[in-house]
């Protein structure tokens, strides 16, 4: 007999994407923001009394959950703090998902998804967008427990109208989770329909938009009765005292996250059409990171001779994927160099 369950044995697990040792690269290949954090974390970070570590932490992390209600117009009890969007993930597999209850989601989206459905052992719906990934119709009849929509979507950037995601909540008989961890930089979001559904759960990150990734933070948003339902499943303390005090800066300082994502924003637009003007297909991105599909080279030899030089972006050998690159947003300096770089590699 193995160690392990059957189905972890099995399982490949998820791959990250590369974290190289040395600073001196140019790193667009896991979507972190470029710019720094709120200077308001430095300061929070700055006045942690050593006590606040000697005790465990608030398990709702209520200073966090009064702030987060305040930016989005809702209440307290409409949040779910946990580490990290992806520690979401796990909570909602483990809380919704078994070897009856499926799991389904438009591909080709977020490469965890899978990985959990795995560990869950619950069947995995997988429906493919279609060439301009529109929300597939067969998505709804699926009946799956949980359905997850990420949107922005990832990799592709693309955004599904809030108007579609209200007639899919709708139509769904169980839970639709929207994964908005890149939700930050696009124009509109999906939190308004938490008001009007009882089985929508929104995924925030306090990743991308807050430049915490190395914190490990984010949130649920949704009504109070599935909160309390995910909040049965979560570790007690799964958020520590340090994050809740830097995330609470973070979420805080709105003039600064306004300033870095309308920076982002516009290097994203800038980026788009300087990849265009290479001749590489590139669809509007609403996160802040692009896909590009590569006319005249192979996307893996590209991706190969940008690692050569210190330029790290996302290369992904799967079916759909492979002629493509996902590239990160970087300040427009570090865009400048891609750019000139790429010339370089494919003239
Ligand atoms: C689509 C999507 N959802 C969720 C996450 C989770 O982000 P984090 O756990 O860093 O908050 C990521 C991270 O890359 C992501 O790409």
């Amino acid at each position: 007999m193995g160690y392990f369950r059957e189905n972890i044995e099995q399982l490949k697990g998820y791959e990250p994407g590369f974290q190289p040792k040395t600073t001196d690269v140019i790193k667009l290949n896991t979507n972190e923001n470029p710019y720094m954090p709120s200077p308001q974390v430095i300061k929070a970070l700055g006045g942690i009394k050593v006590d606040r570590l000697r005790r465990y932490p608030d398990p709702l992390a209520d200073e966090f959950r009064q702030a987060a209600a305040q930016v989005h117009g809702l209440e307290p009890d409409n949040f779910m703090c946990c580490n990290g969007g992806d520690d979401l993930l796990t909570i909602a597999f483990r809380a919704i998902c078994d070897e009856s209850r499926a799991v389904a989601y438009p591909v080709p989206t977020y490469s965890l998804y899978p990985v959990l459905a795995k560990v869950q052992n619950c069947e995995a719906i997988e429906i493919p967008f279609d060439g301009e990934f529109n929300l597939p119709p067969k998505l709804a009849r699926a009946g799956a427990a949980l359905t997850i929509v990420c949107n922005p979507n990832a990799p592709s950037g693309s955004f599904v109208s809030v108007g579609e995601m209200a007639s899919l909540a709708d139509e769904l008989p169980g839970v639709l989770l929207i994964d908005e961890a890149y939700s930050d930089f696009a124009d509109e979001n999906c939190v308004g329909l938490v008001k009007d559904f009882d089985n929508v759960i929104i995924l925030r990150s306090m990743s991308k938009g807050y430049g915490l990734a190395g914190l490990r933070f984010g949130y649920a948003i949704a009504r109070p009765e599935l909160i309390t339902g995910l909040m049965k499943v979560k570790d007690s303390y799964n958020v520590d005292a340090v994050a809740i005090a830097a995330a609470t800066a973070a979420i805080k300082d709105r003039k600064y996250f306004a300033e870095t994502t309308e920076k982002v924003k516009k290097a994203r637009d800038l980026l788009v059409a300087q990849l265009r003007a290479l001749k590489f297909e590139v669809p509007q991105s609403h996160a802040n990171f692009v896909l590009a599909e590569s006319k005249n080279r192979p996307a893996k030899e590209i991706y190969e001779q940008l690692a050569k030089r210190n330029i790290y972006v996302r290369y992904f050998d799967l079916p759909g994927l492979s002629d493509k690159l996902r590239i990160s947003v970087g300040t427009m300096e570090q865009n400048d160099i891609l750019i000139l770089t790429l010339k370089e590699i494919i003239s």
